[in-house]
């Protein structure tokens, strides 16, 4: 059985906690491949909140095993909180969570790099969510990091004071003070909570899942504007989070790639510096803001909002061989007397259709077509036929212009407010 996929088209945010968790009731195995704590994934049912940030989000189905992934960095401090809020709620995260054992350990000098860093940069930063991503994954591609298998060797310590006392040479350089003595105790507190979970060799297990005919779900996380290659770099995150960045951190051939389902917003929003061609800087973008409640799961940190923008989604769905299209927040158009789309970029005098190399220091002029809105409250709608006419005017321009069908609509947070259009898998 083929692994699908499941990722973000924009710069994150798009939803994908909300809907791995749905579709989550249709396969055995939900399985993290990049990112790390940066993340945060949402899910609603049962009028409560969760938002995870290491661990997939099939992890509240009693039918689904969850993997964490080599692609993976984890923090154990944040982990181990993650874990112990499960298990307050009654989840058996012991029995459900597998954690590759060549996923590498954030440190929390990792943190404090990331910290001096950006701190350094200033104005230019690249607005990180300060989780110690980026450090960890040079020290993952620099042939210097802790991995999670390097916990049960007696050499660890060693290991673990040579690569700190690596970090505090390079912070001497930085005009940073930090203290590591308490965040140090509560992480190796966290490597010894770690030590009780299954640790494993992750890509043995998934291929023979594979071999098995078990059905297999890749959670991305971020979003493909946010790919460490494809991305606006270097307003990027550090990984690849792309259906590529599935085969490297999992371990799973492309030849075992299926479905890709490619999700994002009726609108577009970005958390963190970078371009945004479509930025909505006014009243409008204010409003989506309100209503969407656009602030950030893992930082709380207002996300800027604008227009949907159908070169970058194009751009996305040819890198990601997107082969099915997940539409979410529509009920947050709900009200908008008109609807823009930029279906095109003016860029050096000519129209294009596609993000150019370099729109960070030569913006793109967006080209919009301006769409009738609905004021029809879709919250708590239960069928795909009841959408107002605007809306499903809107879905074909869409479906139309990025050539790729959307098979889900999502109309609220909750596992239930989702409605299917001819998707593969249900109704
Ligand atoms: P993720 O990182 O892609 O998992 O997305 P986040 O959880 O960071 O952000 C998505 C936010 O939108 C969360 O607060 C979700 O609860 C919420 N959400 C998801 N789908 C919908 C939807 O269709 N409508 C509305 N109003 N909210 C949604
Ligand atoms: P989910 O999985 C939205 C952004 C940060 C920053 C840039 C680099 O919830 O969609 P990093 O901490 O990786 O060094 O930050 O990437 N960013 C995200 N934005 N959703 C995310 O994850 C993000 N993870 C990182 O805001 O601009
Ligand atoms: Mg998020």
């Amino acid at each position: 059985m083929a692994v699908d996929v499941l990722l973000g088209l924009q710069w994150g945010d798009e939803g994908k906690g909300k809907v791995v968790d749905v579709l989550s009731t249709d396969y055995n195995i939900i399985a993290r491949f990049q990112g790390g704590p940066n993340a945060g994934h949402s899910l609603e049912f049962n009028n409560i909140k969760h938002v995870l940030h290491t661990i997939p989000s099939g992890i509240f189905r009693d039918n689904c095993m969850n993997i964490i992934g080599n692609g993976v960095v984890i923090d154990p401090i944040i982990l181990k909180k993650e874990i112990v809020k499960l298990q307050e709620m009654g989840v058996d995260v012991h029995t459900k969570l597998f954690i590759s054992k060549k996923a590498h350990l954030i440190l929390p000098t990792h943190r404090f790099l990331d910290a001096a860093s950006e701190n350094a940069k200033g104005i230019e930063k690249i607005g990180s969510t300060l989780k110690g991503i980026g450090p960890t994954y040079m020290d993952k591609t620099g042939r210097n990091g802790l991995r999670v298998g390097d916990i049960f060797n007696e050499q660890f310590h060693t290991r673990y004071e040579f690569l700190v006392k690596k970090h505090q040479d390079i912070l001497s350089f930085y005009e940073y003070t930090y203290d590591l003595t308490d965040i140090q105790k509560e992480w190796f507190e966290g490597i010894e909570f770690l030590k009780t979970f299954s640790c494993i060799d992750a890509e043995h297990l998934l291929n023979k899942f594979i071999n098995d005919g078990k059905k297999i779900l890749a959670e991305g996380a971020q979003g493909s504007l946010l790919d460490i290659d494809f991305g606006s770099y270097p307003f990027v995150t550090s990984s690849n989070t792309i259906t590529a960045g599935a085969c490297t951190g999992l371990g799973i051939a492309p030849n075992k790639i299926g479905e890709v389902i490619g999700i994002f917003k009726a609108y577009s929003t970005r958390v963190g510096s970078g371009p945004f061609p479509t930025e909505l800087d006014d009243e409008i973008g204010n409003e989506l803001r309100r209503i969407g409640q656009e602030f950030g799961a893992t930082t709380g940190r207002p996300r800027r909002c604008g227009w949907i923008d159908l070169p970058a989604l194009r751009y996305a769905i040819m890198i990601n061989g997107v082969t099915q299209l997940v539409m979410t927040k529509a009920d947050v158009l709900s009200g908008f007397a008109t609807i823009k789309v930029c279906t095109d970029y003016l860029y050096q005098n000519r129209m294009i259709d596609f993000m150019p190399f370099d729109i960070v220091n030569e913006p793109v002029i967006p080209q919009y077509k301006t769409m009738k809105g609905w004021t029809k409250d879709l919250t708590t709608l239960t069928s795909i036929n009841d959408l107002p006419k605007e809306l499903n005017d809107y879905i074909i321009f869409l479906e139309e212009s990025l050539k790729t069908p959307i098979t889900i609509v999502s109309v609220g947070p909750d596992r239930n407010q989702t409605l299917f259009r001819n998707h593969i898998k249900k109704q």
